[in-house]
C-alpha cells in the first residue's frame, strides 16, 4: 500500500491504509487467538483426538522440521479439529452488521 501511495496518493491516504491495518489487527488477532486456546483445550480433553493428530503429524511431518502452511491441504484430521473447534465455539458467531455506503 505504501508503494501504491507514491503511484496514487490520492486514493492510498495515510488515513487509509492506517484503518486498513487497524481492521485487519482488531479482526484477526483475538479472533485467531481464541480459536487456538478452545482448539488446545478440546484437544486436552480429548486426548484420543490429540494422539491421533500427533500421529498424522508424526506420519506426514516427521519429527525433522516443523509443520508449514503448505502442509495443512495434507492434514485432514488436523483440519477437522479446525473446522469442529470453530462449530463448536465459533469466535464470531454472528456475522458483522453491514450497511450500504
Ligand atoms: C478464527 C478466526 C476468524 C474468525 C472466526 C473470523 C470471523 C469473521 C466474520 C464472521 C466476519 C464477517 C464476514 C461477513 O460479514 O460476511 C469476518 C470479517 C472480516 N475478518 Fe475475520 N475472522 C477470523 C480471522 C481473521 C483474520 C486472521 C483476519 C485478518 C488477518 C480477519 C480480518 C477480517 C476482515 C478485514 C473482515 C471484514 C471483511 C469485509 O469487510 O468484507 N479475520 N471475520
Amino acid at each position: 500500500m505504501l508503494s501504491l501511495q507514491e503511484s496514487d496518493p490520492g486514493t492510498y491516504t495515510d488515513i487509509t491504509i492506517k484503518g486498513l491495518i487497524a481492521e485487519l489487527l482488531g479482526g484477526g488477532i483475538d479472533t485467531s487467538a481464541v480459536t487456538m486456546e478452545w482448539a488446545m483445550c478440546l484437544l486436552l480433553n480429548y486426548p484420543e483426538v490429540l494422539h491421533t493428530a500427533r500421529a498424522e503429524l508424526d506420519a506426514k511431518i516427521g519429527q525433522g522440521r516443523m509443520m508449514e502452511e503448505e502442509d495443512i491441504p495434507g492434514l485432514p484430521y488436523l483440519n477437522c479439529i479446525i473446522n469442529e473447534t470453530l462449530r463448536l465455539y465459533p469466535a464470531a458467531p454472528l456475522l458483522m452488521p453491514h450497511e450500504t455506503s
